[in-house]
């Protein structure tokens, strides 16, 4: 074995590891070295890395080829902490180094720019600091740089960018600052993953010589200006997530161009203009997002030739005209969030086409006429959102069939007619939000069937009948509102329900006593029987020690309000009052001086 004088310097603080363990091989010797700055390493490396072998070539994480050269260095994921450690310049023959999902803090050694004939460097998921260092730029048989998930800071090295094979560049999470090297251009990345930084500035358009770029994520970081014209270069292209930034513009049209597009997110960002229709010759985009810019116009028929595409999120921007019928072609959709624009006209019955629709998401958009029956037949739907718009119309007998139906937030419309009597029986509702609209008849038994109702709102309607006793045995229950509608008979009994938490029944007509089983709601904070025909003492409520709000003004209470709610009666009289028969008396241990 040669040592150079230099080694034998830089070796000269390992004498011990020397002369005691002298036959083994330089590489050896070095990997005993680099354990020298780690700590926590596990049982399974420090009794294998024995210095008595004479090269580490059977050790834990180490291969090497036949002539017993270090060819790979793989320790990923045993906990190890420490600094990595110069030494590792040292082992000129590696072509992988996997030092991943450890805990190795402090800088990335420059000396690994040593490594010459390196392909393969992953040192993600660690807590390294400092910066990248430049010198990597040696590395000129590198393919896949891998540092996602440590704190390093400072720029993006241009000469990075310079290695002629690097494929695999994978940065992101980091707090990398400063612009986006135009150097980016070069070379022939496939992956280029730099989301999650800190990173300013323009996307150099020479981005668009990156002629086999597959994956393109710069998400999350502070990039400005507009999405380059030049994506379009980007045949390959099947992933581009620009999220998060503060791009302006308008999305380029040339993207239609990317046949293998699968994921494309421009989300949050201050994007303007259309749409371009173009996009519908993405013949395999599978998500596409824009949630929160500021695009405008309409829907792209085009879009319908989007067979793939199963996630379609065009959220809080200002998207006029009417849902394309076109969609209904879409019949991978999934999920479908068209909500906060300015859509108007009716929903289109072609979406009833969408066999695999979980997610419909409409409200806040001037949508008119009826919910079309055919999506109420749509057996995958768990969520339909609708509220804030102008429906009309009745909910058809066809919705009680759907079983996984979860949500139902309808508020706000002008739906009419009676809820179908069925509803709960097949389902395992969640939530049920029908606020403001003009539904008659009854509430529908076994909406709890399912035993995960947690929102029953059904306030400011002109419901009648009894509130149904399955609503009082709901364990799940969380919000109870029922206020201004018609309701009749007496309340149901209450079953054990730490969930409850608000329960507003006022402006009805709604009689007899607060049923003692009330206390078995453990958690309310907010009770409201304002404005109904309510008799019996409040002792049930008085029982019920969670309570910050409490209003029973206008019924026909009677008796001496309990002593645990007199400070709210002293605080808000008037969600008293209306109670010709019920005294505010004051406990002897406090005194004389209560007021009325
Ligand atoms: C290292 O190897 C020597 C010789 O093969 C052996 O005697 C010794 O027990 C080993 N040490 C450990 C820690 O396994
Ligand atoms: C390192 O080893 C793990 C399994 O221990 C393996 O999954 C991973 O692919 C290896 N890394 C390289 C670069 O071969
Ligand atoms: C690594 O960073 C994580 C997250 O900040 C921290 O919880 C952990 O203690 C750090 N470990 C070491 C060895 O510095
Ligand atoms: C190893 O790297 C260091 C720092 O980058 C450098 O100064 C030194 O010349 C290199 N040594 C060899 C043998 O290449
Ligand atoms: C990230 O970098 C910025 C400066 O670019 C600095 O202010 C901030 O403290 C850094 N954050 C972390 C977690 O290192
Ligand atoms: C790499 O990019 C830089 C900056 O754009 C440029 O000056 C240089 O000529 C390019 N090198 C190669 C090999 O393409
Ligand atoms: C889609 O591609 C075809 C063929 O390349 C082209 O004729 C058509 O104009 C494109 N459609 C849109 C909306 O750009
Ligand atoms: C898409 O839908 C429209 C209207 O629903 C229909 O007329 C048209 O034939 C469909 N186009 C394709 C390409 O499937
Ligand atoms: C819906 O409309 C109501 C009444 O116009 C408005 O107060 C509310 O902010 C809107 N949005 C939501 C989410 O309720
Ligand atoms: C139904 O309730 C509304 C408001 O809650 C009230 O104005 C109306 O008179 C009631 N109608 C009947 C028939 O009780
Ligand atoms: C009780 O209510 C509070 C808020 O009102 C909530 O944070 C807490 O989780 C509830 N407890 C239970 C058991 O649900
Ligand atoms: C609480 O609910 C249980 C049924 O879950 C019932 O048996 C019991 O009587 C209720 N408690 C009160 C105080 O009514």
């Amino acid at each position: 074995m040669q040592l150079g004088l230099r080694n034998l310097l830089l070796l000269f603080c390992f004498s011990y590891f020397i002369s005691t363990f002298s036959a083994l091989s330089y590489d050896g010797v070095t990997l005993l070295s680099l354990l020298s700055h780690w700590k926590s390493v596990p049982s399974s490396i420090s009794s294998s890395w024995n210095a008595s072998d004479s090269t580490p070539c059977l050790w834990v994480g180490v291969e090497c080829d036949n002539t017993q050269n270090l060819l790979s260095l793989n320790l990923t994921g045993f906990g190890i902490s420490g600094e990595i450690g110069p030494e590792i310049g040292h082992i000129s023959h590696l072509q992988t180094i996997d030092l991943s999902l450890n805990s190795f803090s402090g800088k990335i050694p420059p000396e690994l720019g040593n490594c010459s004939v390196l392909e393969y460097l992953d040192l993600s998921g660690n807590n390294l600091t400092g910066e990248i260092p430049s010198n990597l730029k040696n590395l000129q048989k590198l393919q896949t740089l891998s540092l996602f998930d440590n704190f390093l800071s400072g720029e993006v090295p241009e000469s990075l960018f310079q290695i002629p094979n690097l494929e695999y560049v994978i940065l992101s999470s980091n707090n990398l600052s400063g612009f986006i090297p135009a150097s980016v251009g070069n070379v022939s990345k496939v992956f280029l993953y730099l989301g999650h930084n800190q990173l300013s500035g323009e996307i150099p358009s020479s981005i668009g010589n990156c002629r086999r770029l597959q994956e393109l994520s710069l998400e999350e970081n502070q990039l400005t200006g507009g999405l380059p014209e030049s994506f379009s270069n980007l045949k390959d292209l099947t992933y581009l997530n620009v999220r998060n930034n503060k791009f302006v513009g308008s999305i380029p049209s040339g993207l239609g161009n990317c046949k293998n597009l699968d994921f494309f997110d421009v989300s949050f960002n201050s994007l303007s203009g259309q749409i371009p229709p173009s996009l519908g010759n993405c013949s395999s985009l599978s998500k596409f997002a824009a949630l929160k810019n500021n695009i405008g116009g309409n829907i792209p028929s085009s879009f319908g030739q989007l067979n793939k595409l199963s996630v379609l999120n065009l959220p809080e921007n200002h998207l006029s005209g009417k849902i394309p019928p076109e969609l209904g072609n879409c019949t991978s959709l999934i999920q479908l969030q068209l909500f906060s624009n300015q859509l108007e006209g009716e929903i289109p019955s072609e979406l009833g086409k969408l066999t695999k629709l979980q997610d419909l998401q409409l409200q806040e958009n001037r949508l008119t006429g009826e919910i079309p029956v055919s999506i109420w037949k749509i057996p995958s739907l768990e969520e339909i959102l609708v509220y804030n718009n102008s429906l009309t119309g009745q909910l058809p007998l066809e919705m009680t069939e759907l079983k996984q139906l979860k949500n139902i937030s309808v508020f706000n419309n002008q739906f009419s007619g009676i809820i179908p009597q069925g509803l709960g029986i097949n389902s395992s509702l969640v939530q049920l939000d029908f606020t403001n609209n003009k539904f008659t008849g009854e509430i529908p038994p076994n909406l709890c069937f399912g035993k995960q109702l947690k929102f029953l709102i059904f306030g400011i309607n002109q419901l009648e009948g009894s509130i149904p006793s399955d609503v009082g045995s709901c364990s799940t229950i969380s919000r109870l509102i029922l206020k201004q509608n018609n309701l009749t008979g007496f309340l149901p009994e209450f079953a054990k329900n730490p969930n409850l938490s608000f329960m507003d029944i006022s402006n009805n007509s709604i009689s007899g006593e607060i049923p003692s089983s009330l206390e078995n709601c453990t958690n309310i904070t907010s009770i409201n029987l304002s404005m109904n025909k309510f008799t019996g003492s409040l002792t049930a409520l008085g029982n019920i020690c969670s309570l910050k709000a409490v209003n029973v003004s206008n019924n026909d209470f009677t008796g001496s309000v309990p002593e645990t709610l007199i400070n709210l009666a002293k605080s808000s009289p008037s969600s008293f009052q209306g109670n010709p028969s019920l005294c505010l008396t004051c406990p002897p241990s406090r005194g004389s001086n209560c007021p009325v």
